[in-house]
Formats: structure tokens, sequence, C-alpha cells
């Protein structure tokens, strides 16, 4: 455990590197808004929606501090910040039609606001238009590590997909999940800006890694976060992934040392899709004994740490300090 001023250090880094990229993330939200603007009236309210009910822009602010960090004076950081938020966004609304999801940021998801069709068609606009949009400025390497992202991340969804409702999955295969269904983007994030400028390109790899590990600790930080917190806390209902059929690294490291009736309950839930038959306090009280939402921490946090080790090969600033102190955020997040 960090001791209190160390803490204190690293969140003031954070704050501060973060005020410092504000008003480029505020012409960020203005980009993203134009673009809805010039799309079909459904799509830019339909998207405006979504864009307006919050979310973090962990990815976005990441693009822009890196490319600050690399001394990057052009406008190519507001573009793929917002291009990055578009992507994210397109797999959130799919990913709600997935999941069944009613709830998104702590409103009616858009699914269940204006249906499954317009949200496919809202998702692929957004994915589609944020290649165009690259391919605007010519930047085909940009393009493909957004695109091989984009796949990633589709890959890791049909992976999760395939193997719902299954009690066997392995820790390697939830590991693969995660990384492909977010840690790739988060990697597209932070490497984007090296692509900006040649003399750039030797952080290229690091900053890959970073945002990898950064991003496999988020979610399953995420996994966790759907155990032990609440529906007004995140905005998104909880104890779903189980619901859905999910096995998540707190269930996966749990469920060896589970009795067999309470391994039965696990798969009940799992195979009905709902909570009917067994609390899902005592789902938690269980996991909380045996130390697995623990121990799921633990992992999470090697993934943090390691991404600040990374974060120290790249050029002393104060958004090396932000970096590094970003897992500690991530890992700390109530939403
Ligand atoms: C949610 O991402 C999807 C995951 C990768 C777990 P965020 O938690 O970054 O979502 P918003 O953008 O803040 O709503
Ligand atoms: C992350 O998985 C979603 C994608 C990156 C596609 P989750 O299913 O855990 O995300 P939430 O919990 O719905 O935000
Ligand atoms: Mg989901
Ligand atoms: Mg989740």
């Amino acid at each position: 455990m960090a001791t209190l001023p160390e803490n204190e250090h690293r969140a003031n880094c954070l704050r501060a590197a973060m005020a410092a990229v504000e008003p480029r993330l505020r012409q960020v939200e203005a980009f993203i808004a134009g673009e809805l603007a010039a799309g079909p009236t459904v799509i830019e309210q339909a998207g405006t929606y979504v864009f307006a009910s919050g979310g973090k822009r962990l990815r976005p602010a990441l693009l822009l501090l890196v490319s600050r960090l690399l001394g990057y004076q052009g406008h190519k950081d507001v573009r793929y910040a917002a291009l990055i938020e578009m992507v994210h966004t397109a797999t959130l609304v799919h990913d709600d039609i997935i999941d069944h999801a009613a709830m998104r940021r702590g409103r009616v998801s858009v699914n269940r606001r204006w249906g499954n069709q317009l949200t496919v068609l809202l998702g692929d606009w957004l994915y589609t238009r944020s290649m165009e949009i690259a391919l605007e400025v010519d930047d085909l390497e940009v393009m493909r590590v957004l695109s091989r992202a984009t796949i990633q991340m589709i890959e890791g969804e049909v992976l999760g997909l395939s193997l719902q409702g299954r009690l066997d999955i392995t820790q390697e295969q939830y590991l693969e999940i995660a990384r492909r269904k977010t840690a790739e983007l988060f990697a597209a994030a932070c490497c984007i800006p090296s692509l900006f400028e040649d003399s750039f390109g030797q952080y290229r790899e690091v900053l890959s890694e970073y945002g990898r590990n950064l991003g496999m600790c988020f979610q399953i930080v995420d996994d966790l976060l759907d155990f032990t917190s609440s529906e007004a806390q995140l905005g998104k209902p909880v104890f779903a992934d189980l619901r859905e059929g999910k096995l998540t690294l707190p269930l996966i490291l749990a469920l060896p040392h589970l009795t067999e009736s309470q391994r039965a309950a696990v798969a009940q839930v799992a195979a009905q899709g709902s909570f009917a038959d067994l609390n899902p306090e005592e789902l938690r009280h269980w996991l909380t004994e045996l130390g697995a939402l623990e121990a799921a921490r633990r992992v999470a946090a090697a993934f943090g740490e390691r991404a600040s080790e990374l974060a120290g090969k790249l050029p002393e600033s104060p958004e090396r300090e932000a970096l590094a102190a970003a897992p500690w955020y991530v890992l700390d997040r109530q939403s």
C-alpha cells in the first residue's frame, strides 16, 4: 500500500496534467458534436444523448497527455482523441445490445430508448465515420493502428460471446478477452501520437505497452466493480456479468474453492440469466471470504505497476509523472 503523501503526490500530478489538457479536451467535445450535427437527425439525437450522458473520456485524455509529453504542436491530437472516443462509444452502444443493458452512463441506454436497429446503425456510423475522418488526412499508419484495435475489440467480444455461460473458462482465456476488447484500444490511444512526427517514433513500443497494461488493469477493475459497486455509483448495472453468463476474474479465481452447491448456484445464474435463486449479496460474500476479490485486485495492480514502470522510460516531464500515476487512479476509481 502506498503511503498517504505518495498518494497525494500522484493525485496532484494527475490533476495538474489533466488541467493542462482540459482546453484540448473541450475541443475534442466540439469536434465530436460537429461530426454528429453533420449526420442524419436521429444519429445526431441518439449520438448527442450518449455523449452528453457523461463518460470519463479516459482514452482521449490519454492521447492528449501523450501528445503533450512528446511536445507535439499541431492539431492532429484533437482529431484523433475525438476518433478514439467515437470508436469507444460505438463499442459501448453495440456492447449494450449484446449484454441487454438497460442503463449506461447513468441514463437509459440507447438500445432501450431507440431500439436495437437504430443502435446498431449508430455504432456502425460512429465506427465508419471515424475511419473516414482518419482517411481524410491520409494518415495510413494511424488508420492501420485504429482499425487493428477496432478489429481486436470486435474479436474480443466474439471470443467472449463464444465462452458465454461456460464455467470452465480459464484465466488465460479471460485475460485474452480483456486484452482484445479493452486493452488494445488503450494501446492505440497511447501510441497514436508517436506517429505524428518521425522523431516521436522511438517511443511507439513503450507507449503501446504502457496503454495495453493500463487497459488490462482498467478492465479487471471494471469486472471487480461489477461485484463490489452499485448501479447508482457506476451508472450501469451491477452483477451483470454473471447474469449475462460472463465469468470474470474474481469468479474464475474463486470457482475451484466453492462448494458443490455454491458452484451449482453460480451455474444456475449464468444459465437462467437471473439472480432469482441466488442473492447477489451472498455471492459477493463468498468472493470476499475466499479472498477472490483481493486476488483479482492484485492481478489488476500488477498490470498497473507494469504500466507505471513503462512510463519511467518516457522523457522526463509532468506528463510522464501523470502517466505513471494513472494506474492508481484506475485502481481507486469508483465509477
Ligand atoms: C467501459 O469503459 C467499457 C470498458 C472497457 C470496461 P469506460 O468505463 O471508460 O466508459 P465511459 O466512457 O467512462 O462511460
Ligand atoms: C467492455 O466490457 C466492453 C467493451 C470494451 C466492448 P464490459 O461488457 O465489461 O463493459 P461494460 O461493463 O458493459 O461497460
Ligand atoms: Mg457490457
Ligand atoms: Mg463491465
